[in-house]
Protein backbone atom coordinates (compact mmCIF):
# COMPACT_ATOMS: atom_id res chain seq x y z
CA UNK A 1 0.00 0.00 0.00
CA UNK A 2 1.37 3.75 -1.28
CA UNK A 3 2.03 5.96 1.77
CA UNK A 4 0.84 9.22 2.10
CA UNK A 5 3.39 11.49 2.36
CA UNK A 6 2.49 14.76 3.53
CA UNK A 7 4.28 17.95 2.94
CA UNK A 8 4.65 18.83 6.74
CA UNK A 9 2.32 21.96 7.59
CA UNK A 10 5.12 24.32 8.85
CA UNK A 11 4.61 27.17 7.09
CA UNK A 12 8.08 29.35 6.67
CA UNK A 13 6.16 32.51 8.74
CA UNK A 14 5.61 30.16 11.80
CA UNK A 15 8.54 29.20 12.10
CA UNK A 16 10.11 32.99 11.87
CA UNK A 17 7.78 34.14 14.17
CA UNK A 18 8.63 31.28 16.92
CA UNK A 19 12.55 32.26 15.66
CA UNK A 20 12.05 35.74 16.92
CA UNK A 21 10.65 35.05 20.17
CA UNK A 22 13.21 32.50 20.97
CA UNK A 23 16.04 35.80 20.22
CA UNK A 24 13.86 38.00 22.63
CA UNK A 25 14.01 36.98 26.69
CA UNK A 26 10.86 39.49 27.12
CA UNK A 27 8.15 40.78 25.28
CA UNK A 28 7.86 41.61 20.96
CA UNK A 29 5.49 43.62 19.91
CA UNK A 30 2.95 42.64 17.21
CA UNK A 31 4.02 45.97 15.32
CA UNK A 32 7.82 45.17 15.58
CA UNK A 33 7.27 41.66 14.67
CA UNK A 34 4.94 42.27 11.39
CA UNK A 35 7.77 44.98 10.37
CA UNK A 36 10.49 42.21 10.92
CA UNK A 37 9.30 39.93 8.79
CA UNK A 38 7.35 41.70 6.39
CA UNK A 39 3.40 41.19 6.97
CA UNK A 40 0.86 42.53 8.92
CA UNK A 41 -0.24 42.23 12.66
CA UNK A 42 -3.28 40.38 11.76
CA UNK A 43 -1.12 37.71 10.66
CA UNK A 44 1.19 37.29 12.78
CA UNK A 45 -1.40 36.87 15.48
CA UNK A 46 -2.87 33.91 13.40
CA UNK A 47 0.71 32.77 13.36
CA UNK A 48 0.60 33.03 17.46
CA UNK A 49 -2.36 31.25 17.56
CA UNK A 50 -1.02 28.28 15.49
CA UNK A 51 1.86 28.09 17.67
CA UNK A 52 -0.44 27.79 20.81
CA UNK A 53 -2.38 25.38 19.34
CA UNK A 54 1.00 23.18 18.76
CA UNK A 55 1.31 23.70 22.66
CA UNK A 56 3.97 27.12 22.80
CA UNK A 57 2.94 29.00 25.76
CA UNK A 58 3.12 32.22 24.55
CA UNK A 59 1.88 35.29 26.74
CA UNK A 60 0.02 37.89 24.89
CA UNK A 61 -0.19 41.42 26.87
CA UNK A 62 -0.21 44.77 25.91
CA UNK A 63 3.73 45.25 25.27
CA UNK A 64 3.52 42.39 22.86
CA UNK A 65 4.21 38.77 22.86
CA UNK A 66 6.82 36.64 25.16
CA UNK A 67 7.75 33.10 24.34
CA UNK A 68 7.08 31.52 27.95
CA UNK A 69 7.67 27.37 26.70
CA UNK A 70 8.31 25.36 24.04
CA UNK A 71 6.43 21.66 23.61
CA UNK A 72 8.95 19.11 23.28
CA UNK A 73 8.13 17.69 20.10
CA UNK A 74 10.19 16.91 17.33
CA UNK A 75 8.73 19.54 14.30
CA UNK A 76 11.71 20.21 12.19
CA UNK A 77 12.45 23.45 12.81
CA UNK A 78 13.64 22.52 16.24
CA UNK A 79 16.73 21.18 14.51
CA UNK A 80 18.28 23.97 12.25
CA UNK A 81 19.53 23.43 9.31
CA UNK A 82 18.09 20.16 8.70
CA UNK A 83 14.30 21.46 8.45
CA UNK A 84 14.50 20.33 4.57
CA UNK A 85 15.54 16.47 5.18
CA UNK A 86 12.81 15.97 7.42
CA UNK A 87 9.61 14.75 6.90
CA UNK A 88 7.57 14.87 10.17
CA UNK A 89 4.36 12.60 10.99
CA UNK A 90 2.81 13.22 14.59
CA UNK A 91 1.38 9.82 13.66
CA UNK A 92 2.34 7.24 11.11
CA UNK A 93 2.14 3.19 10.40
CA UNK A 94 6.10 3.00 10.40
CA UNK A 95 9.14 5.53 9.65
CA UNK A 96 10.66 2.30 7.71
CA UNK A 97 7.65 2.30 5.04
CA UNK A 98 7.73 6.28 4.42
CA UNK A 99 11.76 6.13 4.29
CA UNK A 100 11.49 3.64 1.73
CA UNK A 101 9.31 4.90 -0.50
CA UNK A 102 11.15 8.15 -0.29
CA UNK A 103 14.17 6.04 -1.05
CA UNK A 104 13.09 4.58 -3.91
CA UNK A 105 12.05 8.09 -5.26
CA UNK A 106 15.26 9.14 -5.20
CA UNK A 107 15.38 10.95 -2.09
CA UNK A 108 18.65 11.99 -0.90
CA UNK A 109 21.43 11.01 1.87
CA UNK A 110 20.71 12.34 5.55
CA UNK A 111 16.91 12.74 4.38
CA UNK A 112 15.29 11.86 7.82
CA UNK A 113 11.37 10.32 8.21
CA UNK A 114 10.63 11.43 12.01
CA UNK A 115 7.22 10.11 14.32
CA UNK A 116 5.84 11.36 17.65
CA UNK A 117 4.16 7.74 17.34
CA UNK A 118 3.64 4.56 14.65
CA UNK A 119 1.06 2.40 14.90
CA UNK A 120 2.84 -0.24 13.41
CA UNK A 121 6.10 0.21 14.26
CA UNK A 122 8.62 -2.27 12.92
CA UNK A 123 11.25 -4.07 15.11
CA UNK A 124 14.22 -6.80 13.65
CA UNK A 125 12.94 -10.36 13.06
CA UNK A 126 9.36 -9.57 12.14
CA UNK A 127 8.66 -8.34 15.81
CA UNK A 128 6.40 -5.22 16.50
CA UNK A 129 7.82 -1.76 17.67
CA UNK A 130 5.92 -0.37 20.22
CA UNK A 131 5.49 2.86 19.38
CA UNK A 132 4.14 5.43 21.80
CA UNK A 133 4.02 9.27 22.14
CA UNK A 134 7.34 10.30 24.36
CA UNK A 135 9.75 7.79 22.51
CA UNK A 136 11.58 8.76 19.74
CA UNK A 137 11.26 7.31 15.85
CA UNK A 138 13.37 7.87 13.00
CA UNK A 139 14.58 6.60 9.96
CA UNK A 140 17.80 8.06 8.31
CA UNK A 141 18.22 7.47 4.48
CA UNK A 142 21.35 6.53 3.84
CA UNK A 143 23.39 6.14 0.42
CA UNK A 144 26.87 5.18 1.74
CA UNK A 145 29.92 4.22 -0.64
CA UNK A 146 30.44 0.88 0.73
CA UNK A 147 30.35 -2.43 -0.23
CA UNK A 148 27.07 -4.51 0.75
CA UNK A 149 29.55 -6.77 2.92
CA UNK A 150 30.47 -3.90 4.56
CA UNK A 151 26.71 -2.51 5.18
CA UNK A 152 26.01 -3.77 8.98
CA UNK A 153 28.97 -1.65 10.05
CA UNK A 154 26.38 0.80 9.90
CA UNK A 155 24.29 -0.79 12.58
CA UNK A 156 27.36 -1.07 14.91
CA UNK A 157 28.13 2.83 13.56
CA UNK A 158 24.33 3.56 14.66
CA UNK A 159 24.45 1.72 18.11
CA UNK A 160 27.90 3.72 19.09
CA UNK A 161 26.04 6.93 18.31
CA UNK A 162 23.24 6.31 20.57
CA UNK A 163 25.48 4.91 23.47
CA UNK A 164 27.40 7.46 22.69
CA UNK A 165 24.71 10.22 22.77
CA UNK A 166 23.21 8.87 26.74
CA UNK A 167 26.87 9.01 27.66
CA UNK A 168 27.60 12.60 26.94
CA UNK A 169 24.19 13.82 27.98
CA UNK A 170 23.50 11.95 31.12
CA UNK A 171 26.66 10.08 31.90
CA UNK A 172 24.97 6.77 32.09
CA UNK A 173 27.17 3.70 31.46
CA UNK A 174 25.36 2.87 27.74
CA UNK A 175 25.91 -0.38 26.47
CA UNK A 176 25.92 -2.36 23.35
CA UNK A 177 24.54 -5.68 22.61
CA UNK A 178 25.31 -7.45 19.11
CA UNK A 179 23.97 -6.45 16.67
CA UNK A 180 22.32 -3.33 17.33
CA UNK A 181 21.07 -2.99 20.60
CA UNK A 182 21.93 -0.14 23.17
CA UNK A 183 21.44 -1.26 26.53
CA UNK A 184 21.45 0.52 30.19
CA UNK A 185 21.96 -1.59 33.20
CA UNK A 186 20.97 -4.54 31.16
CA UNK A 187 17.94 -3.11 29.57
CA UNK A 188 16.90 -2.41 26.22
CA UNK A 189 16.75 1.08 25.76
CA UNK A 190 17.26 1.52 21.94
CA UNK A 191 16.84 -0.70 18.85
CA UNK A 192 17.99 -0.66 15.01
CA UNK A 193 16.76 -1.65 12.48
CA UNK A 194 18.30 -1.24 8.94
CA UNK A 195 16.60 -2.09 5.75
CA UNK A 196 19.14 -2.10 2.32
CA UNK A 197 18.11 -2.32 -1.35
CA UNK A 198 21.87 -3.58 -3.02
CA UNK A 199 22.47 -5.35 -6.27
CA UNK A 200 25.48 -7.41 -5.97
CA UNK A 201 28.10 -5.17 -5.20
CA UNK A 202 26.64 -1.67 -5.14
CA UNK A 203 24.67 -0.57 -2.06
CA UNK A 204 21.94 1.69 -3.56
CA UNK A 205 20.32 2.77 0.33
CA UNK A 206 20.27 2.03 3.67
CA UNK A 207 17.53 3.07 5.51
CA UNK A 208 18.39 3.26 9.31
CA UNK A 209 15.82 2.89 11.81
CA UNK A 210 15.99 3.84 15.18
CA UNK A 211 13.51 3.52 18.10
CA UNK A 212 14.89 4.80 21.38
CA UNK A 213 12.32 4.71 24.61
CA UNK A 214 13.04 8.11 25.77
CA UNK A 215 9.86 9.38 27.84
CA UNK A 216 8.05 6.11 27.95
CA UNK A 217 6.72 4.93 30.93
CA UNK A 218 8.51 1.37 31.69
CA UNK A 219 6.20 -1.25 33.69
CA UNK A 220 7.66 -2.36 37.27
CA UNK A 221 7.35 -6.11 35.98
CA UNK A 222 9.44 -5.26 32.68
CA UNK A 223 12.45 -6.82 33.19
CA UNK A 224 14.17 -6.45 29.56
CA UNK A 225 13.40 -2.76 28.87
CA UNK A 226 14.51 0.70 30.17
CA UNK A 227 13.57 4.27 28.96
CA UNK A 228 15.66 7.40 29.37
CA UNK A 229 12.91 8.47 31.23
CA UNK A 230 13.21 5.46 33.88
CA UNK A 231 17.26 5.87 33.72
CA UNK A 232 17.86 9.85 34.33
CA UNK A 233 15.20 10.00 37.00
CA UNK A 234 12.89 12.53 35.19
CA UNK A 235 11.66 13.40 31.69
CA UNK A 236 14.42 14.41 29.31
CA UNK A 237 14.02 16.68 26.12
CA UNK A 238 13.96 14.35 23.34
CA UNK A 239 14.20 17.19 20.76
CA UNK A 240 18.26 18.29 22.89
CA UNK A 241 18.73 14.47 22.15
CA UNK A 242 17.71 13.80 18.46
CA UNK A 243 19.52 16.58 17.79
CA UNK A 244 22.79 15.52 19.64
CA UNK A 245 22.17 12.15 18.21
CA UNK A 246 22.42 13.40 14.23
CA UNK A 247 24.95 15.51 15.09
CA UNK A 248 26.66 12.28 16.19
CA UNK A 249 25.88 10.13 13.61
CA UNK A 250 26.93 12.50 11.21
CA UNK A 251 30.06 12.75 12.72
CA UNK A 252 30.70 9.06 13.18
CA UNK A 253 29.62 8.37 9.42
CA UNK A 254 32.76 9.90 8.05
CA UNK A 255 34.65 7.10 9.91
CA UNK A 256 32.54 4.24 9.02
CA UNK A 257 35.39 2.48 7.11
CA UNK A 258 37.84 2.79 10.18
CA UNK A 259 39.47 0.52 12.61
CA UNK A 260 38.39 2.88 15.08
CA UNK A 261 35.17 2.07 14.85
CA UNK A 262 35.14 -1.44 15.92
CA UNK A 263 38.16 -0.78 18.49
CA UNK A 264 35.08 1.94 19.85
CA UNK A 265 32.18 -0.58 19.72
CA UNK A 266 34.92 -3.78 21.40
CA UNK A 267 35.06 -0.84 24.51
CA UNK A 268 31.74 -0.59 24.76
CA UNK A 269 30.39 -4.23 24.23
CA UNK A 270 28.13 -6.10 26.83
CA UNK A 271 28.18 -8.93 24.46
CA UNK A 272 32.16 -9.92 24.40
CA UNK A 273 33.30 -12.05 26.17
CA UNK A 274 29.87 -13.58 27.26
CA UNK A 275 28.39 -17.07 26.65
CA UNK A 276 25.80 -16.59 23.82
CA UNK A 277 23.09 -18.18 22.08
CA UNK A 278 22.24 -16.98 18.87
CA UNK A 279 19.32 -17.72 16.15
CA UNK A 280 20.30 -17.25 12.95
CA UNK A 281 18.86 -17.83 9.77
CA UNK A 282 18.58 -22.07 9.51
CA UNK A 283 20.68 -22.52 12.77
CA UNK A 284 21.30 -21.85 16.22
CA UNK A 285 25.00 -20.90 17.01
CA UNK A 286 26.16 -21.71 21.08
CA UNK A 287 29.22 -20.23 22.16
CA UNK A 288 31.69 -17.71 23.61
CA UNK A 289 31.39 -14.33 21.95
CA UNK A 290 34.84 -13.56 21.37
CA UNK A 291 35.35 -10.58 18.96
CA UNK A 292 33.63 -8.87 15.44
CA UNK A 293 35.15 -9.28 12.21
CA UNK A 294 35.90 -6.14 10.41
CA UNK A 295 32.29 -6.76 8.33
CA UNK A 296 30.62 -6.35 11.87
CA UNK A 297 29.87 -10.15 11.59
CA UNK A 298 29.83 -11.99 15.21
CA UNK A 299 32.62 -14.54 15.76
CA UNK A 300 31.91 -17.43 18.31
CA UNK A 301 33.88 -19.80 19.93
CA UNK A 302 31.68 -22.93 19.73
CA UNK A 303 31.82 -25.59 22.49
CA UNK A 304 34.41 -27.96 20.27
CA UNK A 305 36.62 -25.05 20.00
CA UNK A 306 35.81 -24.40 16.05
CA UNK A 307 35.43 -20.46 15.40
CA UNK A 308 31.99 -19.33 13.46
CA UNK A 309 30.91 -16.20 12.20
CA UNK A 310 27.53 -15.01 12.25
CA UNK A 311 26.62 -12.20 10.57
CA UNK A 312 22.85 -11.78 11.64
CA UNK A 313 20.44 -13.05 14.16
CA UNK A 314 18.95 -12.69 17.56
CA UNK A 315 21.29 -13.21 20.65
CA UNK A 316 20.32 -14.41 24.05
CA UNK A 317 23.69 -13.79 26.28
C1 LIG B 1 14.55 -3.81 17.16
O1 LIG B 1 13.80 -4.79 17.01
O2 LIG B 1 15.31 -3.77 18.13
C2 LIG B 1 14.57 -2.70 16.18
C3 LIG B 1 13.53 -1.66 16.47
C4 LIG B 1 13.54 -0.52 15.49
C5 LIG B 1 12.42 0.46 15.73
C6 LIG B 1 12.51 1.67 14.86
S1 LIG B 1 11.43 2.96 15.38
C7 LIG B 1 11.77 3.85 13.93
C8 LIG B 1 11.79 2.84 12.82
N1 LIG B 1 10.43 2.58 12.35
C9 LIG B 1 10.04 1.34 12.60
O3 LIG B 1 8.93 0.87 12.30
N2 LIG B 1 11.03 0.65 13.19
C10 LIG B 1 12.20 1.48 13.39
Amino acid sequence: MAVNIHKPMITEMKRRVLEALRERSGYLSGETLANRLGTSRVSIWRHIRRLEKEGYLIETSRNGYRLVSSPDLLLPFEFPGLEQKIRYFSEIGSTMDAARELAKKGAGEGTIVIAEAQTHGRGRLGREWLSPKGGIYFTLILRPKISPVNAPRINLMASLAVAATIRKLFGLDAGLKWPNDVLIEGKKVCGILAEMDAETDVLNFVNLGIGINANTSIPRFEKTATSLKHAVGKDISRKEFLGALLVEIEHRQASLMEASLLEEWRKLSVTLGKDVRIVAPGEVIVGRAIDVDTTGALIIRQRNGSLKKVVAGDCTQ
